[in-house]
């Protein structure tokens, strides 16, 4: 099914694990250190743990990704979003390897009241998007042989996302409030792994939005959740000001995917269909 080797980075966060999956499900060849042997910020064991695996292609699914934390963490988040990735970008151009590597939502300051395309202007307003900002860029103007995903509230396989979360306040609230006016786009990791090894096999290049298709906002997201899972609790829309938090988010990024539907001849899923295939399978 594909003629590369492939080296998955950060092989235990939602996507690394969903990578892991899917390609052991087709028997194509990888490897996937854990994250205590293969810490990215280790230039030196990293260009042994690339050697040593030989990849044709490396997905970097390591991120530093906690929002709020970054804004007092900013040189923890810029290591491993930003000066780890150039070191990466080194040995994959040294190799001749694909590096594809993934984005945020976050890049943008939701001011816009459209979609966003990969055309438009990135202002990030927090550390956290502003480090993965830093981190495509670098990617963008160095690597050689590239594709960036920029992808949005993604979810799979963890606790670090929306829906583990909405379930966790569930089991000990009835009555349930949640921000109606964040929007973006919830996304499958199963559909970013299906595409990006699509874009892969065809051999594309640059930078995409990689999301799944539709929109909503955290409210209609949770509603979506509650009603597939027959749970009888309450919703309450309110403001996303009602939760005071350290890093200030945008309130409506949610990115086309047209772009890369189209490049790929492929209808990416709607995200409610594949919020409901994930909640039957758990
Ligand atoms: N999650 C979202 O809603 C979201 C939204 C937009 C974009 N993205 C992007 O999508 C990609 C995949 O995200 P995800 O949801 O799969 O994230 P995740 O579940 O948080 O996984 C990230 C993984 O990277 C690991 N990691 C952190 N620092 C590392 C280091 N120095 N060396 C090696 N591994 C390290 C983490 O380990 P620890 O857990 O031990 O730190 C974790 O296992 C990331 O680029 C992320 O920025 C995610």
């Amino acid at each position: 099914m594909s003629r590369h080797t492939f080296l998955i980075l950060g092989a235990e966060g939602q996507l690394g694990k969903a990578f892991k999956r899917f390609l052991a499900s087709y028997d194509i060849a990888f490897s996937a250190p854990q994250e205590k042997n293969c810490d990215i910020t280790d230039a030196y064991n990293l260009e042994k743990i690339v050697k040593r695996a030989s990849p044709t292609v490396i997905i970097n699914c390591a991120a530093y990704n906690a929002v709020d934390d970054a804004e007092e963490e900013k040189e923890l988040a810029y290591m491993i979003n930003y000066t780890a990735i150039e070191n990466l970008i080194e040995i994959c151009n040294l190799h001749q390897i694909k590096l594809i590597h993934y984005s945020t939502d976050y890049v943008f300051d939701g001011t816009k009241g459209n979609l966003y395309t990969e055309e438009d202007e990135t202002a990030p307003l927090n550390v956290y998007g502003q480090s993965k900002l830093a981190g495509e860029r670098i990617v963008v103007e160095k690597a050689h042989d590239f594709i960036v995903f920029r992808t949005s509230w993604v979810f799979g396989d963890g606790a670090q996302n929306f829906i583990y979360k909405l379930r966790q306040w569930a089991k000990r609230n009835k009555v349930l409030k949640i921000s109606c006016d964040e929007v973006s786009v919830p996304t499958f990791v199963d559909d970013i792994v299906h595409v990006t090894l699509k874009a892969t096999n065809k051999n594309l290049g640059g930078l995409f939005h990689l999301t799944n298709t539709g929109y909503a906002s955290r409210y209609e997201w949770a509603r979506h959740v509650i009603n597939t899972l027959d749970m009888d609790h309450t919703i309450i829309p309110v403001p996303m000001n009602t939760f005071p938090c350290k890093a200030r988010r945008p309130l409506f990024v949610p990115m086309s995917n047209e772009s890369l539907s189209k490049e790929l001849g492929i209808d990416i899923p709607h995200w409610k269909n594949s919020v409901k295939q994930y909640l039957l399978a758990l």
